[in-house]
C-alpha cells in the first residue's frame, strides 16, 4: 500500500518537485503549506505551522481525506537571510519546526525528513573554511538568523531522537535550489568568480534535491542523522582547483580537484543514502 508523506512547503520551488518525486515513487503525498499546490490532483491542506493546533492536526489525520501518516517531509520555511527580518525568520522557521516535530512524536510519525541548510557550513565565507570540501565532520558555523535557527532545529532533532528512539530524523543540508529558469542566467557570473564565492559555487537541482529526500525517506533508521546535499559539480566553466586556488588561497585540501567538481562533500550522501545527482545546469539546453 502507497505510504502517506506529509510534504510542509511543498507548494514551494523545491517542494513541487519533491511531490512529483514522491509520487512517481509509489508514495501519496499530502502537501501542507500557508499557500494551495498549484496542481489540483495533489492533495494539499492550507495550514500556518506556527500554529500548534494545525501543525497536530495535520500529522494526526485530515477530515476524511486520511487518517494515517507514515512519514513527514518538512520543506516550510522563508528560505534564506534576508528574505523577512532575522526574527521574523528565526520564529518561523524555528517555531513550525518545533511544532512538527513534537507533533510527530505525539502522532507516532516516526520518519522525518527536513530541510537544512548548506549555511551551516558557513556560509558566506568570510572566515574561510577549515578545509576544502566542506562536508559534515566539523561544528555548524551558523552566520546569520535563519542559518541558527537551521543549527537550533539540528540540535532539537538530536535530543528528540534521543527522547525517541525508535524515531528517525533527518536532516539535509541543502546547497543553493535551482531550477531551469535559474540555470537561463548562469552566463553572469562566469567572468567573476567571487559573486558565487560565497557558497562555494555550489547548488542543488531541485530534481536532485527531490531525489535525496525521497532516498532519505527510503533509508530511513532511526536516529539523528545529517548529509550535505548538493550537485556533484559547481555553477561555474572555471575548474575547481583554479577557483580554489583564487579565491581560498591557503585553506587546506583534503583531495585534488578533478574538473568542475564540487567543493560541498557529497560523499556521505552517496554512501549512506545512494544519492546519484543526475541532473543540473551543464545538461540543461540553455
Ligand atoms: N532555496 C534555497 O536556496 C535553499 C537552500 C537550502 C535550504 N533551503 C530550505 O529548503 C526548504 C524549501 O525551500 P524553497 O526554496 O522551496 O522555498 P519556497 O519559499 O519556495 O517554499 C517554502 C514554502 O514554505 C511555505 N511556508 C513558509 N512558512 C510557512 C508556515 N508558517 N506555514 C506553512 N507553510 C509555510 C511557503 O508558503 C512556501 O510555499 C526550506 O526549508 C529552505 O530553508 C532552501
Amino acid at each position: 500500500m502507497a505510504r502517506r508523506v506529509v510534504v510542509t512547503g511543498g507548494s514551494g520551488k523545491l517542494g513541487r518537485a519533491v511531490v512529483d518525486e514522491l509520487r512517481t515513487h509509489g508514495w501519496k503525498p499530502v502537501v501542507v503549506d500557508k499557500v494551495p499546490h498549484p496542481d489540483r490532483e495533489v492533495a494539499s491542506v492550507v495550514a500556518d505551522l506556527r500554529d500548534l493546533g494545525q501543525a497536530t492536526e495535520v500529522l494526526a489525520a485530515v477530515d476524511s481525506r486520511f487518517r494515517r501518516v507514515d512519514a513527514l517531509v518538512h520543506l516550510a520555511a522563508v528560505p534564506g537571510p534576508g528574505l523577512a527580518t532575522n526574527s521574523a525568520i528565526f520564529e518561523n522557521n524555528l517555531m513550525t519546526t518545533h511544532n512538527l516535530f513534537t507533533s510527530a512524536v505525539r502522532a507516532g510519525v516516526n520518519t522525518v525528513v527536513w530541510a537544512s541548510s548548506e549555511t551551516l557550513l558557513g556560509i558566506p565565507f568570510t572566515t574561510p573554511p577549515p578545509y576544502l570540501p566542506v562536508d559534515e565532520n566539523y561544528s555548524a558555523r551558523p552566520e546569520s538568523s535563519y542559518s541558527l535557527a537551521k543549527h537550533l532545529e539540528e540540535t532539537m532533532a538530536a535530543e528528540i531522537a534521543r527522547w525517541n528512539p525508535d524515531m528517525s530524523l533527518t536532516a539535509l543540508r541543502l546547497s543553493n535550489v535551482l531550477d531551469d529558469t535559474d540555470y537561463a542566467r548562469f552566463g553572469e557570473h562566469q567572468a567573476d568568480a567571487a559573486r558565487r564565492r560565497w557558497n562555494l559555487w555550489a547548488y542543488i537541482d531541485t530534481r536532485d534535491g527531490a531525489q535525496a529526500v525521497r532516498k532519505a525517506l527510503e533509508h530511513a533508521i532511526p536516529g539523528y542523522r545529517m548529509y550535505v546535499i548538493a550537485n556533484a559539480d559547481t555553477v561555474m566553466e572555471r575548474p575547481t582547483a583554479e577557483l580554489v586556488a583564487e579565491q581560498f588561497p591557503g585553506v587546506p585540501t583534503n583531495r585534488e580537484f578533478t574538473g568542475n567538481e564540487t567543493l560541498l562533500c557529497i560523499d556521505k550522501a552517496r554512501r549512506e543514502l545512494g544519492y546519484q545527482p543526475t541532473f543540473g545546469w551543464r545538461n540543461t539546453t540553455r
